[in-house]
């Protein structure tokens, strides 16, 4: 087995009462931003950033382990933000700056817990991308080091500031779709047989000189320098779960959004590679059953076609919810065989799209941070909500590696395998 589920690598201690106090930002004072990581996600969150929240904050230092990265985040400030931002090869070299209020974390999920402990120590604010953490204890660790402390940390699961989700959580509450004890989630893709999927462009100056292959590993286990998993690391355990925690970790947690749920209660899953057929790791193929009181929710995940796309459908007893691409809501009451109550036969079938689905979510969920920073709004996913939504993944992951029904008891947060 590898090391991702042998892994107990635990970071050091971290009591509350050695944290710095995260500095209190006055409200006509621009919030001061610092990026680790600045690949694809760091890149796009910035761009997100500048698109609604420029008069609220600015991006002053960036960080990355790849030059070539780190360039194109400085560039990013520069042309959208009008300042150079300072930069940083080590991000604890970003935490001491003083002058920095909040820092968005963009790097592959190994390096989580590790920078989210050391931004609570230096009392920074965060923005942390999903999967919280890179496994469950790693995530509990952070719950308890962030027991008591004033830091702002919300987590990247935007799909909560989406108001397509939103309406389907109003929906649900006001009755539309009766008792809910199933859902269906999916995610399909399909790339061409020169494009597999996630190996990502590497790019073609690489080499041991420009990339920081100490600094990537971190806490994972020392191997020689491998540009294929630096780049392309959501294929190999030792840095991600794979589809669990990059994928279905957004629809669990926008089922326990729009559902009221939190955690699951079991999880049985089977995951296979049988579309890649090359060193990687990760399934490409998984179908996952999570069970929560009174419901079950069904998952499945195939990077070979992509016909169905990326959905849930909310499947209550007098009507279905489909949320299709993060942008269409529809509606469909039950017909019980030209049966329906009256009350139900009202409720006619409706469709709605709305422009721009994700990156909007992206800039709300932004925005929502720096004013819950601001103490101006409560914060949309705080990190127990992430670990939540965490645990789906984590429990996923470990299901499929062995085979087996994996159990989540919510009393004494531990999993157990029967
Ligand atoms: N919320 C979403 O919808 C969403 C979408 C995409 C990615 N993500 C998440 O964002 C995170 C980053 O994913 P990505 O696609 O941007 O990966 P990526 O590989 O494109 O970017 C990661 C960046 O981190 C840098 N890096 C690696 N080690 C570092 C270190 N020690 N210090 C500083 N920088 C370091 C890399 O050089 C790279 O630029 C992941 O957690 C991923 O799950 C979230």
């Amino acid at each position: 087995m590898t090391q991702y589920f042998s892994r107990r690598r635990f970071l050091e201690g971290t009591a509350a009462a050695a944290l710095a106090a995260p500095v209190a930002a006055a409200a006509n004072d621009k919030i001061n931003v610092g990026f680790i990581g600045s690949g694809g996600r760091g890149y796009y969150l910035m761009e997100r950033l500048y698109a609604r929240s420029k008069e609220v904050a600015a991006v002053a230092a960036v960080c990355d382990a790849y030059t070539g990265n780190l360039a194109r985040g400085v560039k990013r400030v520069e042309t959208m933000g009008g300042n150079t931002p300072k930069t940083y090869a080590d991000y604890r070299d970003l935490l001491a700056d003083r002058s920095i209020d909040a820092v968005f974390i963009a790097s592959p999920e190994h390096l989580h817990c590790e920078m989210l402990l050391d931004a609570l120590k230096a009392g920074k604010h965060v923005y942390c991308e999903k999967p919280l953490a890179h496994d469950i204890e790693e995530g509990e660790r952070i719950l308890r080091a962030a027991e008591g402390v004033k830091n702002v940390v919300q987590v990247g699961t935007q799909n909560r500031s989406n108001p397509v989700y939103i309406k389907a959580r109003q929906m649900v509450e006001a009755g539309m779709i009766g008792e809910v004890h199933f859902v269906r989630a999916f995610w399909y893709r399909n790339s061409l047989d020169d494009a597999p999927a996630w190996r990502y462009a590497i790019p073609a100056d690489a080499s041991e000189h420009n990339v920081d292959w100490a600094r990537f590993l971190g806490p994972a286990p020392k191997r020689p320098f491998s540009k294929e998993r630096f780049f392309q690391w959501r294929l190999y355990w030792d840095y991600s779960g794979g589809i669990s925690t990059d994928l279905l970790v957004h629809q669990t947690d926008i089922t326990h959004f729009v559902l009221g749920k939190t955690v699951p209660l079991a999880c049985m899953a089977s995951g296979s590679i049988l579309r890649w057929k090359d060193d990687r790791d990760c399934p490409d193929t998984m179908s996952v059953v999570l069970d929560y009181p009174g419901m079950q929710l069904s998952y499945s995940c195939y990077f070979g076609n992509d016909h169905y796309g990326y959905g849930e459908q909310f499947m209550g007893n007098e009507g279905t919810i489909e949320v299709l691409n993060r942008q269409t809501l529809n509606f469909y009451p039950e017909k019980f065989g030209g049966k329906a109550p009256a009350r139900v036969a009202a409720r006619g079938e409706s469709s709605e799209t709305l422009p721009a689905g994700d990156a909007r979510s992206v800039e709300a969920h932004i925005a929502n941070f720096f004013a819950a920073v601001r103490g101006q709004e409560k914060l949309i996913a705080p990190l127990e909500i992430g670990q939540n939504a965490a645990i789906s993944g984590h429990i996923a992951t470990l299901s499929q590696a062995k085979g087996q029904k994996v159990y989540w008891d919510a009393n004494t947060r531990k999993i157990r395998t029967a």
